[in-house]
């Protein structure tokens, strides 16, 4: 297999498709601001806590150094427009600080359940979350985020809490403007894989207990 060279300041184009959300955030006043956000990810689930990277020029960043509350909104595939309307700087489209682009893009806010910025309506999942710690990483701020309340809309998850992808149809950004949406749920052969662990450590000579319970086992700290 023949590997080439991507040019360094184009690495993060490898780690795609990554889903698009809107974040919403207030300012000091309680002018709502909206941007499209992909470099955000779930880091604890014990708390539940997630990270999102923000460019030091954007509202968005200036807004949560100031209140320390953002909401993290999960638009579907039909709100592409959308995104790219609250992608504002991004896209080459400039809305001036100030102005809430949810209400350019036509989009509904709903009050939040615990904190100041709001849900956004048309979207299937939110994430509410008060600002743990704020780091300087480079050209972007990172922010760790404790999330404070979930909500979805009705009949986006079934009973154990496993998302409808057919319901939420996630939007995914590739690079630039473009973007995709996973089209088919999969799932792995469990038994099979275990089959094929179990042979491989045994021709190892490596004996697993059953009973090894490494969940219980770990514990979190904060340093
Ligand atoms: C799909 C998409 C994903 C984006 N992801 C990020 C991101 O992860 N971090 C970032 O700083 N900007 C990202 N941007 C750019 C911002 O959304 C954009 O510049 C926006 O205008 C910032 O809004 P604000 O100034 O109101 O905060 C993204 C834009 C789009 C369209």
């Amino acid at each position: 297999m023949k590997k080439i060279q991507l040019p360094t300041d184009k690495a993060h184009r490898i780690l795609a498709p990554r889903i698009a959300y809107i974040v919403t955030t207030v300012d000091k006043l309680g002018r709502v601001n909206a941007g499209s956000f992909s470099n955000l990810t779930s880091v604890s689930t014990d708390p539940e806590r997630l990270v999102l990277a923000v460019y030091k020029a954007w509202d968005t960043i200036r807004n949560i150094r100031a209140t320390r509350e953002f909401v993290v909104n999960v638009p579907s595939k039909n709100l592409l427009r959308e995104v790219w309307i609250c992608g504002d700087k991004y896209a080459g489209n400039p809305i001036p600080p100030g102005i809430d682009e949810l209400k350019i893009a036509g989009l509904t806010e709903i009050s939040s359940k615990k904190v100041r910025p709001p849900r956004v309506a048309e979207c299937p999942m939110h994430l509410e979350c008060k600002v743990v710690w704020i780091k300087n990483v480079g050209d972007h701020y990172l922010i760790l985020g404790d999330i404070v309340s979930a909500s979805y809309t009705h009949g986006v998850f079934d009973q154990d809490f496993i998302q409808i992808i057919s319901k939420t149809l996630p939007l995914m950004e590739i690079s630039r403007d473009f973007f995709t949406s996973p089209g088919k749920v999969v799932t792995v052969g469990r038994k099979e894989v275990r089959k094929i662990v179990n042979q491989e450590l045994e021709k190892m000579n490596i004996k697993v207990s059953k009973k090894l319970k490494i969940y219980k086992m770990l514990r979190w700290s904060e340093e």
